[in-house]
């Protein structure tokens, strides 16, 4: 008889070996990251260290030169972009993914158009998680301040029935209360379960208050994991300040 530890993926995300590069610089130098299930995954390390890099490997818009990603129990290596965002990979790209010229409404409705009915049925959360995406959905995405703007790219991934969210530095350049009401959302999220979360952020706080798990790189390795309990003012000031 098969047990149910046997049946159940121990990770939702599987990152292995992996290695990528641009032109001759090689970026990522063998990366190992495994997101639990109903998890948050929190990816720190200085700038240009191969955050953004890793996200966009996942998600195929980066190519591999080595290694495996493995995503809900399937090698998603061969998949375009597009079916990893159908398989539940939804990602939020650095600096807000919107589009300026269409409404807020109009906005949703591109996330809908993919997700559909699944989608539809989370319209009230999103609008609950971040009230001000409700009171504007007649205004242009281009005018909404950049925290607002900020909600909008989360919403509108959510709206696509994520099973894993990739958000890359959510709170960049973005008002305290904002950032407050993001993070409150990543815990209403979790809470809900049925969703991991990748959370990018400079915000050490933020990141550490947010997630279970952290992984710190440097220049395309991992050079630390754990407990994110185990984000001390040590390991903070050894790997993470500049
Ligand atoms: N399109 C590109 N072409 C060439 N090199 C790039 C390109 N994008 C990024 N790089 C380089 O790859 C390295 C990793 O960049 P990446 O954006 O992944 O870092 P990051 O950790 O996300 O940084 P930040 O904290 O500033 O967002 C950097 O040295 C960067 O200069
Ligand atoms: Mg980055």
């Amino acid at each position: 008889m098969i047990s149910e530890s046997e049946t159940t993926p121990t990770s939702l995300l599987s990152v292995e070996g992996l290695k990528a590069s641009y032109d001759e610089s090689i970026i990522l130098r063998g990366i190992d990251m495994h997101v639990p299930p109903n998890s948050v995954v929190a990816l720190l390390g200085r700038n240009g260290v191969g955050k953004t890099s890793l996200l966009r490997s996942i998600m195929g818009l980066m190519p591999k030169t080595e290694g495996s990603i493995t995503f809900d129990g399937q090698s998603v290596e061969q998949l375009r972009t597009d079916q990893r965002a159908r398989m539940g990979m939804g990602y939020v790209p650095q600096g807000r993914d919107i589009f300026p010229n269409l409404t807020v409404q109009e906005n949703l409705e591109v996330s809908l158009s993919i997700s559909g009915k699944a989608g539809k049925e989370r319209l009230e959360e999103v609008y609950e998680l971040f009230p001000v995406i409700k009171d504007m959905l007649g205004r242009k995405g281009g005018v909404l301040s950049g925290g607002q703007q900020q909600q909008l790219a989360i919403g509108r991934a959510i709206l696509t029935n994520p099973k894993l969210l990739i958000l890359d530095e959510p709170t960049e350049g973005i008002q305290p209360s904002i950032i407050d009401q993001i993070e409150d959302a990543i815990h209403l999220l979790k809470k809900q379960g049925n969703l991991s979360i990748i959370l990018v952020e400079q915000y050490l706080d933020f990141a550490k208050a947010a997630s279970d798990t952290f992984y710190i790189l440097d220049r395309g390795s991992v050079v630390l994991t754990g407990e994110s309990d185990e984000l001390t003012s040590e390991v903070i000031g050894k790997h993470l300040t500049v």
